[in-house]
């Protein structure tokens, strides 16, 4: 059955109102893919009524960045949600979430907002942060689900509904891949074919990574920057092995570490993580 669509605010409450049972909520925005389809599954099984929020958020963009080009796909993206059983879409356009134009107050992300894809694209988890705390208070789940492709975005979603007590449970759900291991990503739109054979060298870099972690946290990050180096069309922003419960960098401490890369494959700009488990070591 086709979801309800809701476009204003008015619509969006009384809509939300007359849904029954715990709410899960699914953000995106746009250019749905198999993975946004398992994030709506993955809500449908676990709670009574989804809700999927699709809006192509320009606070997150920096100038210069994809926004413009970033594909618009609302028919098939509404198909996906009525095909994986959404209850609610929340297709908003930007005047109906920021009326007054782009908000003086925001989210700060704090310091860990300003490492790693920070450090490549400013002020864009606070742009994060500031439409999921309105998209949440707009759409009142019990449950929001985010990829784990974007981690530090939902490693920062998390701090934000720990520190400022969001009344919701925050689900990380595993990324989802090609048969290749190319994760999968709206932005895999843009890829030539040779862009995307040379973008394979992200997973085969966190694999090789990974298979190296009884050698400990230099041999993991040396293993996976040997296999970035023999592919000349990537442009590597940042090869990162952090302790995933803290995000600092990997000390020989450390037991579960998240390895994290970001490369420009032509003018496309992909994201990938693998959890690598140091726990064990070679003596
Ligand atoms: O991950 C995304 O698609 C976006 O960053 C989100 C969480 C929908 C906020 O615009």
């Amino acid at each position: 059955m086709s979801p309800a669509i809701a476009r204003t605010r008015d619509e969006l409450s009384a809509l939300r109102d007359a849904l029954p049972g715990r709410v899960a909520v699914v953000m995106t925005m746009g250019a749905l893919h198999e993975g946004h389809a398992v994030l709506i599954r993955e809500a449908r099984r676990r709670v009574d009524s989804v809700i999927v929020t699709i809006f192509l958020n320009p606070l997150q963009f920096a100038a210069g960045e994809d926004l413009d080009r970033y594909p618009r796909t609302f028919d098939s993206d509404l198909e996906i949600c009525a095909r994986e059983g959404a209850d609610l879409v929340f297709a908003p356009t930007p005047d109906v979430v920021y009326p007054r134009g782009e908000p003086d107050v925001r989210v700060s992300a704090g310091a860990l907002g300003d490492r790693l894809e920070g450090t490549h694209r400013r002020g864009h988890f606070d742009g994060v942060l500031t439409v999921v705390a309105k998209l949440m208070n707009l759409t009142r789940p019990d449950v929001a689900l985010f990829g784990e492709k974007d981690a530090q975005q939902l490693e920062l979603i998390r701090h934000m509904v720990r520190d400022l007590d969001f009344r919701v449970d925050v689900l990380g759900i595993a990324t989802v891949r090609e048969d290749d291991g190319l994760a999968l990503s709206s932005r895999n739109r843009y890829l030539s074919d040779s862009d995307r054979k040379a973008a394979l060298s992200l997973n085969k870099a966190l694999t090789a990574g990974s298979a190296s972690a009884g050698q400990g946290p230099g041999a993991v990050l040396a293993a996976a920057l040997a296999v970035l180096d023999t592919e000349p069309a990537l442009g590597v922003d940042y090869l990162a092995l952090v302790d995933s419960e803290t995000w600092d960098d990997c000390t020989e401490a450390t037991t579960v570490a998240r390895l994290l890369v970001a490369a420009r494959v032509g003018t496309t700009r992909l994201i990938d993580n693998v959890v690598v488990d140091l726990g064990t070591r070679a003596g």
